[in-house]
């Protein structure tokens, strides 16, 4: 396959070697306006906007994955393998199994479980383990604690379910992951197929041991600590 690609527009070279990922497209739309300078539109097809722009001189580029690993796994793909993107830092949320990670606090997603089948695509004779770029990983911690964030590294735990029957997501608590969300499983079973980095950092946005949530809008715009370290870490 060559480009453009069934779900991207974009042109040869339209992005920069480190795409910032997050799953709604008018976040990426909210980080391309507020902390990229020259931003342009690359991509909008199905509205999930990409830009590419300078963040103190350094060229990034940012488009949304959507949400669940199917989504995820479309466009790191499509970046990873047609686009020469070199690396995907994904900036999400996700909800808490740690009580002592509260609403904005942050997840580094060392590694990635999950209950879906991605991994089945590459018929290994085992069990896969979904792992973050530890380079990545040792430069997002860095910057937490430069910024002085209220941060942990770990597992997250990427689910195919939002609304969880038998509300299983408190069974990997129990093995130390830290937190729940829907994508980073697959992003980082594409970034180890196509010899690519990846990074997942979630904003806790709830908590599934504690009562505490937040709006969709504040959702969409108080992310602002995330966002700086992952622009900080981005390799032009
Ligand atoms: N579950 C799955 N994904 C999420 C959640 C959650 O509770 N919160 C933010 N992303």
């Amino acid at each position: 396959m060559s480009i453009p690609t069934p779900h991207i527009t974009a042109k040869e070279g339209d992005f920069a070697k480190t795409v910032l990922m997050p799953g709604d497209p008018l976040r990426s739309k909210f980080i391309a306006e507020n902390f990229l300078e020259n931003a342009t539109l690359v991509n909008n097809v199905r509205g999930v906007q990409g830009y590419t722009g300078y963040y103190k001189g350094k060229r990034v580029s940012v488009m949304a994955s959507g949400m669940g690993q199917p989504a995820i796994g479309i466009y790191s793909y499509e970046l990873f393998n047609f686009y020469g993107v070199e690396s995907i830092i994904r900036v999400g949320s996700c909800g808490s199994f740690d009580p002592d990670l509260h609403i904005r606090d942050i997840i580094i997603a060392m590694g990635a479980c999950t209950n879906g089948n991605y991994a089945m695509q590459y018929r290994l004779p085992g069990t896969f383990c979904p792992i973050a770029d530890f380079s990545l990983v040792r430069r997002a911690a860095d910057e937490c604690e430069k910024l002085g964030l209220n941060y942990k590294v770990g597992n997250i735990f990427s689910s195919d379910t939002f609304y969880d029957d038998a509300n299983s997501g408190l069974e990997w608590a129990k093995m130390g992951v830290l937190g729940v969300e829907m994508e980073s499983a697959a992003l980082y079973c594409n970034a180890a197929r196509a010899k690519k980095k990846a990074l997942c950092i979630c904003t806790v946005s709830d908590s599934l041991v504690a009562p505490e949530i937040t709006t969709a809008e504040e959702r969409q715009n108080s992310f602002t600590s995330m966002m700086k370290v992952a622009l900080e870490i981005a390799e032009a």
